[in-house]
């Protein structure tokens, strides 16, 4: 990362708290590692990212349904899905120093220093990712210490390259069902939702008449005891997933990947962030359950990263929780197969999945809308501001009501243009401080319309409404307020 854009990212976190949109998870007792809580304006924030994919996959798709299924899930569940076995980091301890780290973010943080030597930083870079996916993806930890002498890696506490071996590290969280431990029996707090999707997808199928291809869309917490957590709440331990499994008849699913694979990236567009700001990434080494899988990368402040996966999971979670189960996890499809003439019959349908972290998009969306604007002003001289330019759809206030003074009856035609508004979508009434501070305390929040309520109001029933990117005013009649907002939404 680059000094300017580090400063920028630290800008980002210090905005995010003094502003009410994440605060560290505890704070008064000095925090708690890669633990965060939302505020009140990342909360609605938050919630508005949650609810506008909530929308676009079950609203807008007649094919998917949502469910809400518990954190705890029954402990066999993990062994089904591979996350007991398989669920781990390659990690290396430094002897001198005591610290942990993942074995790839100590070669990936030697390819960003590679990279900021120039062209022949950035192909050295590149050949290092290229070798590093190679050996991760053959699990060969001969091969991953070799590579960390070749790069001359060392800890950044103590200095030294005095390391142990490589060794595995399962990132469940586990904990005791039952008040008295000698009775208690082990389970984990869910690592990913998609889990509760797959043991539901019998009840689901058959109580909301489901036929494939369809789809089930879960949002909720998630949890991983990530060793190394980084980069604010790009990395956390308790964080929050929107889910999606699509269930195909086998043999489609690659056209189905291909189809969310550009879905997603549309979704992603659809909030006004540029094009080139994305890109995808295929995997190289694939998950224990995938035969296809990539990422959706952003550019955020630290470089280009995942903020999204699309997987196609085979039919491996279905079967699997059919041989521990000894439940059938099959479904009967009464469509004719052109190439036989007979229907399709039983068969245990394939999965691709679309998972996106909230958490993550979350700061996808601040790093995009964080801006830090000199104006120059009619007179010649400048000012600054900070303006986050949220998207107007989820921006955790659409309107500000502010009218001039706290006198002449000015508070009661706000009020009256609040109660109007408000069963609409979310306003914020001030009547403190001057306007021009208003309006900066509401650039900084990404409020995208301010509206101000003035002596002219009460001859006339016009207000000045304010357009939070381009600072430009003009006068409208209050009576159009709404229909403006809405129609920006
Ligand atoms: N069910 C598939 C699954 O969980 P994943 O790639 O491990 O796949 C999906 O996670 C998404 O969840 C990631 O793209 C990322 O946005 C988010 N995510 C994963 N681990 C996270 C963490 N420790 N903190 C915040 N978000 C995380």
């Amino acid at each position: 990362m680059s000094i300017q854009q580090d400063n920028r990212f630290q800008a980002i976190i210090s905005h995010a708290k003094e502003y009410g949109f994440v605060f560290p998870s505890s704070e008064i007792y000095d925090g708690l590692s890669a633990v965060y809580d939302y505020g009140p304006y990342g909360s609605e924030l938050k919630k508005n990212i949650r609810d506008h994919w909530w929308k676009s996959m079950t609203q807008m798709h007649d094919n998917i349904v949502g469910i809400d299924a518990a954190i705890f899930m029954h402990p066999t569940t993990w062994k089904a899905s591979g996350h007991v076995d398989n669920f781990s980091d390659p990690m290396i301890d430094n002897k001198d120093s005591k610290k942990r780290y993942r074995v790839d973010h100590l070669l990936e943080a030697k390819a960003d220093q590679l990279r900021e030597q120039g062209p022949d930083g950035e192909k050295a870079a590149a050949d290092l990712l290229a070798r590093m996916e190679q050996l991760l993806a053959a699990e060969d930890f001969t091969g991953l210490r070799t590579l960390m002498d070749e790069q001359k890696i060392v800890c950044s506490v103590s200095g030294t390259a005095n390391w142990t071996d490589i060794r595995q590290f399962n990132l469940m969280f586990s904990t005791q069902l039952g008040s008295v431990a000698e009775d208690a029996d082990t389970i984990y707090l869910r690592p990913e939702t998609a889990q509760g999707i797959f043991v539901n997808f019998l009840n689901v199928q058959k109580t909301a008449r489901m036929k494939v291809p369809f789809g089930i869309a879960q949002t909720g917490k998630a949890f991983r005891n990530e060793i190394v957590a980084r980069q604010f709440i790009f990395r956390m331990r308790e964080f929050e997933q929107m889910e999606m499994q699509f269930f195909v008849r086998p043999g489609t699913q690659m056209e189905w990947y291909n189809y969310w694979k550009q879905t997603r990236l549309n979704w992603h567009l659809s909030l006004g962030i540029p094009a080139e700001k994305y890109r995808y990434h295929d995997h190289v080494k694939l998950a224990h359950y995938a035969d296809a899988a990539l990422d959706i990368e952003y550019e955020f402040p630290f470089g280009f990263k995942e903020v999204e996966g699309i997987h196609s999971r085979t039919d491996f979670d279905l079967k699997s929780h059919q041989e521990y189960s000894k439940k059938k996890q099959q479904y009967f499809d009464s469509d004719v197969d052109p190439a036989t003439g007979k229907p399709y019959g039983n068969y245990i349908p394939y999965v691709i999945e679309t998972s996106i972290g909230l958490d993550r998009m979350f700061l996808l969306v601040m790093s995009h809308a964080y801006d830090e604007e000199t104006i120059t002003k009619e007179d010649g001289s400048t000012d600054s501001r900070v303006v986050m330019r949220i998207p107007p759809a989820i921006a955790p206030n659409k309107l500000a009501i502010l009218p001039l003074m706290k006198k002449d009856g000015l508070p009661e035609i706000a009020k009256e243009l609040l109660d109007e508004c408000r069963p609409h979508f979310k306003c914020f009434y001030e009547e403190k401080d001057a306007i021009g501070k208003r309006y900066r305390r509401q650039d900084a929040i990404g409020t995208p319309f301010c509206v101000t309520i003035d002596h002219q109001t009460k001859e006339d029933q016009t207000v000045t409404i304010r357009h939070r990117d381009s600072m430009q005013q003009e006068r409208v009649k209050m009576s159009d307020v709404k229909s403006i907002v809405l129609s920006a939404l």
